[in-house]
């Protein structure tokens, strides 16, 4: 079974499927895209398959789909379906962005896929569009509801917080939850891949990091209770408004670390294990797998890299803030 060097037993794979996105959002991609791997780097179906198998082996017991934008990888259900057929696996669920969600999510989910959790940072039509450089949110809503109709509970809504750019809509989105049985997690923003300079009108890079801590006084009028958090129990606080139908969580990856309760390895879409999001430490399990051999090896190297935590701090206590802040790969490229 996979128990790290400090004791924490992995039990959680998060996948990338590929590098590639519909949308450019500001704190994920520069404006000019990235250069997208070409497909022969990209691990494909079948072999994703084999290295979720050997991980379930090993005690991985949830699979989570990223990107990227998961949904533009042709076929996403047979992928589901191979991967939620395999014995040990539990839980397949995605982390989307919605647009493509109308048409897939029902396919989805009769192909295995257990729950989503959509991307939405904002609730005005012209804010998602600038934050998305072009994105159309009518899409992200009948995404919303096409996975509600499939099924696909609990619906998790990430919003990451950018001082300045929907630090004023706090209190909108979590009212969402009076009326919908939705679970709004507000995420700091983390300084992974993308420093640069948005442009005018747009916070600057040494401006926009909004503490859990800030979400909460900005939510403070809706008195929250803490709560059991849904089916899934990340690394997300829970709480309630009184008589909600949904949730509000705070995910705090830098503020209130949860290095410590980590359970999660990540596969790049090309075909790289990676132990923590903020370590650059990656174990090529592609080659082996090209190469015919055993994942297993792979998989326990990997797992011998896992950092005991990230050591970023809290940038609003003006500590340190990352060691490197140009880390190579961008967010979409790793898998948020
Ligand atoms: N900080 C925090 N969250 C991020 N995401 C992408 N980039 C960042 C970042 N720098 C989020 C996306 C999505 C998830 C996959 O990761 O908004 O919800
Ligand atoms: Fe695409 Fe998600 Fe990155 Fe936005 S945050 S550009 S939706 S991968």
């Amino acid at each position: 079974m996979l128990v790290d060097s400090f004791g924490r037993s992995i039990t959680y794979l998060r996948i990338s499927l590929t590098d590639r996105c519909n949308l450019r959002c500001l704190y994920c991609m520069p404006p000019q895209g990235i250069i997208w791997k070409p497909v022969e780097e990209i691990l494909s179906y079948s072999e994703i398959t084999k290295i979720v198998a050997a991980s379930a082996q090993l005690g991985i017991r949830r699979v989570r789909l990223t990107g990227g934008e998961p949904l533009v990888r042709r076929d996403l259900p047979e992928l589901v379906h191979s991967i939620a057929s395999i014995s040990g696996i539990e839980e397949v669920s995605l982390t989307t962005n919605g647009v493509l969600l109308e048409r897939l999510a029902k396919p989805l989910a009769e192909a295995g896929l257990k729950r989503v959790n959509i991307s939405l940072d904002t609730l005005d039509a012209n804010k998602f569009k600038q934050i998305t450089r072009g994105g159309d949110i009518e899409y992200v809503w009948r995404g919303i509801a096409a996975a509600e109709e499939a099924n696909l509970f609990p619906i998790k809504i990430n919003t990451v917080v950018v001082r300045g750019l929907n630090s004023d809509e706090l209190l909108t989105l979590a009212c969402l939850t009076l009326d919908h049985n939705w679970h709004i997690r507000f995420i700091e923003l983390m300084p992974i891949g993308e420093q640069q300079d948005w442009g005018p009108g747009f916070p600057l890079p040494s401006h926009r990091y909004f503490s859990v801590k800030e979400i909460h006084q900005a939510l403070a009028s809706l008195v929250l209770k803490p709560t059991e958090s849904p089916e899934g129990n990340g690394p997300s606080r829970t709480y309630q408004i009184p008589r909600a139908r949904g949730t509000v969580g705070f995910i705090s990856p830098l503020g209130e670390h949860f290095c410590a309760s980590c359970n999660r390895l990540r596969l790049t879409a090309d075909g790289k294990l990676r132990s923590c999001l903020f370590s650059e430490a990656e174990v090529d399990i592609k080659a082996s797998i090209r190469r015919g051999e055993s994942v297993e090896g792979q998989l326990l190297k990997a797992l011998a890299t896992k950092p005991k935590g990230h050591g970023i701090i809290n940038p609003s206590d003006n500590l340190i803030y990352p060691a490197d802040p140009t880390l190579a790969r961008s967010m979409s490229q790793i898998g948020g």
